[in-house]
């Protein structure tokens, strides 16, 4: 097994960003998974820091489920209600998925895509060409937010600081200790989730075959469940896609990846792919024992808490390289594995890959530096608070055209051998 001690740039800046959010608990869980990566950390519960093992927690669902008590599922019944698949097990959670299937087909994803995403990426584009700062941060949010409001049916003329704010709110609340809301908190959570689940009911009610709640409400899905689903999907959906797009395009830059030369040579569904690796935005999702279990040699009893630490099972592969192949266990496990596999996998991929994809046609063209950054405090969902770019020559600067030549010049090469 490799060693989890960061060993380049990139991996030090994702060491920074997880020890800012959770600054206690990211020391305590790195030292107790450094020797051993499935073990047991008293008053915590079963930490399992391995893409093997952490695959085979996440798909033995008789052994290991999501809901009852002290689950991560349980947390959320209260505000959202039962049916919303994160606290979901067996026959009903099957039976909803199912009846989901097709709410992130690719033709719905291109709709919610080219509505909410294509404008707020093109001016984010037209600014760096025009050697304007970007903070990939506000990008990610704004997309993020804009993304899932065309998802429930929200009216597109509403700011996206309107669903922004509510996240914020609802994130304040949640630390990595919360094992339940408070009745106040979820008085609270429920009034910052109006927003989203109005807009849902409205569209559901309408039932027009162009919005993602009216598909649902033509085949069969209750006004109750797709209520409850609009707010899993904001909760869900908005503060890992915000997360990662920054994250990735520190890596970028980390790597050199950003320069003319290098950047007209990266595949960006590999950059994505190699960049959800490294970041893994959703750092952990916690497993009750039901029977009696085998993890990797150690014996987990039911009733346990089993915290299988996603981001450090996936960064065990060692620093940021768009050229691996992540296979076996280790695929696409940022996305979790089994029968609780993310939902908006699809979109997300979208989302990435269309602000990645154009990070990276600007620097093929012009270069992008990073002009500052800041991690972000005392936050749930690892981050930066800020990550700005700027085109790294100015348009019709001649050492940017040289640089462009350069480039061109190194495809054909690279084409001809
Ligand atoms: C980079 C972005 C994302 C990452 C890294 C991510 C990660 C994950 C992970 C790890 C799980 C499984 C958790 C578990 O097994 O306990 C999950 C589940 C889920 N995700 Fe995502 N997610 C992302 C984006 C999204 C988006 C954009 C949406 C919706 C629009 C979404 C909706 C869901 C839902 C509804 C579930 C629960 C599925 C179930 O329990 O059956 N996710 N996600």
């Amino acid at each position: 097994m490799r060693a989890l001690r960061p060993t380049d740039a990139g991996s030090r800046w994702e060491s920074r960003l997880v020890r800012s959010a959770h600054p206690v608990v990211a020391r305590v869980v790195d030292a107790a998974v450094s020797g051993r990566a499935v073990v047991r950390l008293p008053g915590v519960g079963v930490l399992v820091a391995d893409a093997s093992a952490a695959r085979r927690v996440l798909t033995d669902t008789e052994s290991f489920v999501k809901n009852g008590p002290g689950s991560s599922g349980a947390l959320w019944t209260p505000v959202l209600g039962e049916r919303v698949l994160l606290n979901m097990e067996g026959t009903e959670h099957r039976a909803l998925r199912r009846s989901l299937a097709d709410l992130f087909s690719p033709k719905a994803v291109r709709e919610v895509h080219e509505a909410a995403t294509g404008p707020l990426v093109a001016r984010a584009r037209q600014r760096l060409e025009r050697g304007d700062e970007v903070d990939v941060v506000e990008l990610a949010r704004a997309v993020s937010a804009s993304t899932i409001g065309a998802v429930v049916g929200l009216d597109p003329a509403t700011p996206p600081s309107v669903l922004l704010d509510a996240g914020d709110a609802i994130e304040s609340t949640v630390r990595w200790r919360t094992r339940t809301f408070d009745a106040d908190d979820v008085v609270r959570a429920r009034a910052s989730l109006a927003v989203v689940q109005d807009a849902a009911e409205a569209a559901h009610v309408e039932g027009s075959s162009s919005t993602v709640m009216g598909r649902l409400a033509r085949q069969g899905v209750s006004l109750a469940d797709a209520r409850a689903l609009a707010a899993a999907l904001f909760l869900t959906g908005t503060g890992t896609v915000s997360s990662a797009l920054p994250r990735i395009a520190g890596q970028l830059a980390d790597a050199g990846l950003l320069a003319p030369s290098t950047a007209s040579r990266c595949d960006v569904g590999a950059v994505v792919a190699e960049g959800l690796r490294m970041t893994t935005p959703s750092l952990a999702t916690l497993r009750r024992c039901a029977t009696d279990a085998d993890v990797d040699g150690l014996r987990v009893r039911a009733g346990e808490r089993v915290v299988v630490l996603l981001w450090w099972a996936t960064r065990r592969e060692g620093g940021f390289d768009p050229g691996r192949r992540t296979e076996g266990d280790l695929r696409h496990l940022w996305f979790g594995a089994g029968p609780h596999f993310c939902l908006g996998a699809p979109l997300a991929l979208a989302e990435l890959t269309s602000m990645t994809g154009m990070l990276l046609d600007v620097a093929s063209d012009r270069g992008l530096v990073v002009t500052g950054r800041r991690a972000a405090r005392r936050v749930l969902v690892p981050r930066y608070a800020e990550l700005r770019l700027r085109a790294a020559a100015p348009a019709g600067d001649a050492r940017a055209d040289t640089a462009r030549r350069g480039a061109a010049a190194r495809q054909v090469a690279g084409a001809a051998t």
